[in-house]
């Protein structure tokens, strides 16, 4: 990427005064339903608490929350909570591991910041349904499908997120299991998805029988040995948030690698094409959330860091946050009901095994780290994660 000015304080409030125009007017329609994965068009169509993105429009609430005091945020993201609870109660769409992205911008953040009782409970019993997709052999959370099955027998990068919903789980119970399963899944991910170049796969198979590891596999990147861009990014935050948690080295010297591979494949405004093989003039798309997700992720880890290195994270966060707040945050409600363009939920390539959704819209994770670097950037943010 080439140099940008960072992200000025001007620049950040009208940002969130941005945010704020937008997401007021539309909560009669989002509060006892929720924004669907992605936009259509640029505009969200309503949804029940299905899917592994709900929790966002909840989180996003919760930011408004703190960057206003109003309680109209605090109101709709507690509704919200009560449909997090009979989600998990009903076992409603919960059978994969996506019980962090769920649970924890949502329910922990409503305990974490109103110390409310329904998010605690909701969050514990999300905490205990990820526990039930540990795999012994193997030592992983099982993303997705049915428990055991060999073709569904494998982890994901993005499941370094779901991670703090168990760290979070054994502060509050005093239970050490669920924190020793977030700190083995780590251990595996790290040893199986990350390649000697520091690029990503972005899921890896196992043996059921013996537990290897037998093959790196794309969902959603362009080809099984490229970096998906927005796994790339999962990696850089998902280190980040492991180093808070486990206070391993390790984690710090792969965030710096993992990292670097991402800012080293970031085209000229710094906001990734899709995936990392794609740059300038490609004529693919980009995703703006990826870069959202990693900004956020350097600054986390721009905590644990030595000065010098904490200073050159946190710049080049500041510069992902101004492109964003240049060429992609929404300025006006009249161009969309979403709070960050051009993301991409899922491209069909030759290579993967996905249907084209989400291509060109807004998407509610992309708002919601938009958001929180945003918040990030304005104070010292205590974590939902
Ligand atoms: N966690 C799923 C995705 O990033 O699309």
């Amino acid at each position: 990427m080439e140099h940008i000015a960072e992200i000025t304080t001007q620049q950040l409030q009208t940002a969130v005064a941005d945010i704020l125009a937008v997401l007021k007017p539309t909560m009669p329609k989002f509060t006892h339903a929720f924004r669907d994965s992605n936009s259509r068009h640029n505009f969200y169509p309503a949804t029940p608490n299905v899917e592994w993105t709900t929790g966002f429009c909840t989180g996003t609430y919760w930011l408004a929350y703190e960057a206003t005091g109003d309680a109209l945020y605090k109101d709709a993201a507690l509704v919200q909570v009560d449909s997090f609870l009979q989600r998990i109660q009903n076992h409603v769409d919960v059978d994969h591991h996506d019980m962090g992205f769920l649970y924890s911008p949502s329910c922990v953040a409503a305990y974490k910041l109103t110390g409310n009782q329904t998010g605690h409970k909701a969050a514990l019993l999300a905490a205990d349904n990820l526990m039930a997709r540990f795999q012994e052999k193997g030592q992983f959370f099982q993303a997705w499908g049915t428990l055991g099955a060999k073709d569904n027998y494998r982890l994901i990068i993005d499941c370094l997120l779901n991670l703090p919903l168990l760290y979070w789980a054994s502060e509050q119970t005093g239970n050490p299991a669920y924190a020793q399963k977030a700190d083995a899944h780590t251990k595996t991910s790290l040893a199986h998805l990350v390649r000697q170049d520091y690029s990503t796969y972005h899921t890896y198979f196992f043996n059921p029988e013996t537990g290897e590891g037998t093959e790196g596999i794309t969902a959603q990147g362009y080809r099984n040995g490229s970096a998906w861009a927005r796994g790339q990014a999962w990696g850089v935050y998902g280190l980040a948030l492991s180093y808070r948690y486990t206070k391993n080295p390790e984690c710090i010297d792969l965030f710096y690698k993992v990292t670097d591979f991402f800012v080293d494949h970031l085209p000229k405004d710094g906001i990734p094409y899709w995936d990392l093989d794609f740059t300038d003039g490609d004529g693919e798309p980009k995703d703006s959330s990826a870069a959202a997700i990693a900004a956020c992720g350097m600054l986390e880890m721009a905590k644990y860091l030595p000065a010098d290195k904490a200073a050159h994270y946190t710049s080049l966060a500041k510069q992902l946050a101004a492109s964003l707040a240049t060429g992609y945050a929404v300025k006006s409600p009249e161009v969309s009901d979403g709070l960050l363009l051009h993301g991409v939920y899922a491209k069909k390539s030759p290579y993967n095994t996905v249907t084209n959704r989400g291509v060109d819209e807004c998407n509610t994770w992309g708002d919601y780290f938009w958001f929180e670097l945003l918040t990030r950037l304005s104070k010292n943010w205590e974590l939902y994660w």
